[in-house]
């Protein structure tokens, strides 16, 4: 793998202002569970119930992700930089989900204490660069309202620092 152009690193820093959480998607295959940290998330569609996550398509996770047709996403919490780096490493995926205590529930691996999951059946997987577009669509979820959440933001981990100040109108 070549190393990344100046203008790539230049776009990673622009795109890095934009903050985001922090996910361990998760799938369960004949091996068992494997999961990767990611952040490339976001609410897609309401009706019906849609969700986007972007592979790179070096993860060993999204093979796992095709055949299992259903996957995860678990939201970390403030904190759990750590267990994001287990899950952002090569690690194997045994290895990896030795860091965490997991239940496969409704075909996929929850993470304990996640802020927040979502199951999702295989929707679409489509091509996006050197990228695979997941389409999940939500098939069950649940959260800890009173949680604080992990962010990522210019290439480093942060927390909210802040309660929610104002709401859009
Ligand atoms: C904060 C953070 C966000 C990441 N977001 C993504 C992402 O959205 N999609 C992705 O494919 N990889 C993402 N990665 C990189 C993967 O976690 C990393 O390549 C991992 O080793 C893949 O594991 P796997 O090969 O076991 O699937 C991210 C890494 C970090 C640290």
């Amino acid at each position: 793998m070549g190393s990344a152009t100046d203008v790539q690193r230049a776009y990673r820093e622009a795109i890095g202002e934009f903050a985001t959480g922090v996910t361990i998607v998760t799938a369960h295959g004949p091996q068992g569970p494997a999961g990767l940290t990611t952040n490339a998330v976001t609410s897609l569609s309401l009706d019906p119930l849609l969700l986007v996550v972007c592979f790179d398509n070096a993860s060993r996770t999204l093979p796992v992700v095709r055949e299992a047709s259903r996957f995860a996403v678990n939201v970390l919490r403030a904190g759990q930089e750590d267990l994001a780096a287990v899950f952002a490493s090569k690690q194997v995926a045994a290895s990896k989900f030795e860091a965490v205590t997991h239940t496969v529930a409704h075909g996929v691996p929850v993470l304990d204490d996640a802020l927040a999951w979502i199951a999702c059946d295989v929707h679409e997987l489509l091509p996006g660069g050197d990228h695979t577009i997941g389409i999940g669509a939500v098939t069950h979820f649940d959260h800890d309202p009173a949680g604080e959440p992990l962010l990522y933001f210019r290439g480093g981990y942060a927390s909210i620092g802040d309660r929610v100040r104002s709401r859009p109108t």
